[in-house]
């Protein structure tokens, strides 16, 4: 290893040790695998303190580039960064900007940005999407709703706020919660950019390194992307017919301590799930036992069709463990970004102080603007409107489902929510199916997206509430002629193998 120190340089010996090193790895002077002197040996050479070169092999085995074992050595075990050497005068281009080598951690967020392609989906029927038809939104109430709180509030829609939310939002929202059974109070409510921003703030206040955290499998691909993306640590639990697997949990939970549950118990996305009451009760007595807290996320909750409407955890929670989040995305305003957590006291004095630091707080406007909707009762009839809408359109794909696709494949019966969850057989492909399936003017989300790990390759998830019942009807026409397509080209080419197999024998 030949180094050149340059003693008179304000750069730290040890430093430009590492450096060089660094460099050389870099280069490829050096190769995973190689070598290092012994500190002793280095220290010698160099005519350096023995503790400079272990300074600096420190700082690279930190960066990960080296590593030691006991009595064989120190080796070369990764490689750095992209270089981000400086360019001279004449060769600096604007646009040489080095940023990928520049970022600070390697988010891997294949999951929520994986979801959509709203350019490919142009002219297609899209079962994209869990989210309300804009179209179905009543935007001249919606209009005048906005102009009143203006009218009402003046220039305080436009000053800056608090970070906990809009006063009479917030009061507001105790009232309502206190109808589904939830006792909380406004000190212990934090308004939010949405449920996206809850699930973020709750991480950093209560996630930190090396922390796993329960989450269903399959899940809501933005919990996965907070959650699971930059090394985050997580425990994946199967939701099955009675939503999160409760056996596996207590199992996991006996073993290893976790910061967190997410869980999605009404209308789970995908699968559409719903946790019954006793599964809930259950699912509160075993985190209870374990003093592990649930994140609860409620967000479908006003999206009942069917079925008498369930205590929400945080309604039947006597031990104080669970943390609550809603939004207004799925019962008509995705847009708006408007959500809120209810959470302890201590946890959300914390979660404020999160909200300040990412962005001081929610837009006063937008939780003016939606208040004065709510308070006179236009949500609650436009919520009931759009539970007959979508409830047809969920009975329709469901039919639609019966008609047209193989008897090798199932589905969820969702009693609400937005979509259902479709499994093929598994020797089918639901990215391939999503390649035929534009061919005929239809896309979905292949199920890969909501697994955190081990994805299934075999389902499918079918949104319905953006689209009519009669072009639900046709999609699922099309997607059933794209399965059955493929099904029985498979078992052609089983034929064919199979007959020359035995043609082989004889
Ligand atoms: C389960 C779940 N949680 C949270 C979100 C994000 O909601 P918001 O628009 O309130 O950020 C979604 C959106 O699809 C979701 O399905």
């Amino acid at each position: 290893v030949i180094l050149e120190l340059k003693r008179e340089s304000h750069v730290p010996l040890y430093a430009q040790i590492a450096g060089q090193v660094r460099e050389m790895i870099g280069q490829g002077v050096l190769k995973i695998g190689d070598r290092l002197p012994p500190n002793r040996e280095l220290a010698k050479v160099l005519g350096v303190n023995r503790n400079t070169v272990t300074t600096a092999y420190e700082e690279l085995a930190a960066d990960g580039l080296i590593s030691s074992h006991v009595g064989r050595g120190t080796f070369i075990d990764g490689m750095p960064p992209p270089s981000r050497k400086p360019l001279s005068k004449e060769k600096a281009q604007p646009s040489q900007m080095p940023w990928s080598a520049l970022l600070a951690d390697h988010r891997r967020d294949t999951w929520l940005g994986g979801l959509r392609f709203p350019d490919r989906e142009k002219g297609m029927i899209s079962l994209v999407c869990s989210l309300p038809q804009p179209e179905l939104f009543p935007m001249d109430e919606f209009r005048r709703s906005i102009n009143n709180a203006i009218k009402r509030e003046g220039s305080v829609l436009i000053d800056s706020g608090s970070s906990g939310g809009y006063g009479p939002l917030q009061e507001y929202l105790v009232s309502q919660m206190a109808l589904s059974g939830i006792r909380t109070s406004s000190d212990e409510l934090v308004i939010t950019t949405g449920c996206q921003q809850s699930l973020n703030l709750i991480s950093q206040v209560l996630v930190g390194a090396g922390d796993e955290v329960v989450i269903e499998t399959p899940t809501y691909p933005g919990a996965i992307s907070v959650f699971c993306g930059s090394g985050g640590r997580h425990i994946s639990v199967p939701v099955g017919r009675e939503g999160i697997d409760l056996d596996v949990l207590e199992d996991i939970l006996s073993q290893r301590r976790p910061k967190l549950i997410y869980t999605i118990p009404s209308f789970h996305n995908p699968t559409g799930v719903t946790m019954s009451l006793a599964a809930r009760r259950r699912l509160i007595e075993i985190a209870a036992r374990h003093r592990v807290p649930i994140l609860e996320d409620d967000i479908y909750q006003g999206l009942r069709y069917e079925g008498p409407a369930l205590l929400p955890l945080k309604a039947l929670d006597e031990y104080g463990l669970v943390i609550y989040i809603n939004s207004f995305s799925k019962v008509g305003v995705p847009g708006l970004r408007v959500g809120w957590i209810s959470a302890p006291r201590i946890i959300a004095e914390q979660l404020s102080m999160a909200k300040r630091i990412a962005d001081l707080h929610t837009g006063i406007l937008a939780q003016a603007a939606i208040y004065e909707f709510s308070r006179h009762g236009l949500l609650a009839k436009h919520i009931k409107r759009i539970r007959r809408a979508f409830s047809q359109r969920r009975d329709a794909m469901l039919e639609a489902l019966a008609l047209h696709f193989p008897a090798e494949a199932s589905w969820t019966k969702p009693d609400g929510g937005m979509a259902i969850w479709v499994k093929l057989p598994e020797s089918l492909n639901a990215d391939q199916i999503l390649h035929d399936a534009m061919e005929r003017g239809v896309t979905f989300s292949p199920g890969h997206h909501f697994y955190s790990s081990l994805p299934r390759h075999n389902m499918m998830r079918l949104s319905f509430t953006m689209v009519s019942p009669a072009e639900i009807h046709e999609a699922v026409k099309r997607l059933g002629a794209a399965v059955k397509q493929r099904l029985s080209a498979q078992k052609r080419q089983w034929a064919n193998q199979g007959a020359e197999e035995y043609r082989a024998l004889v």
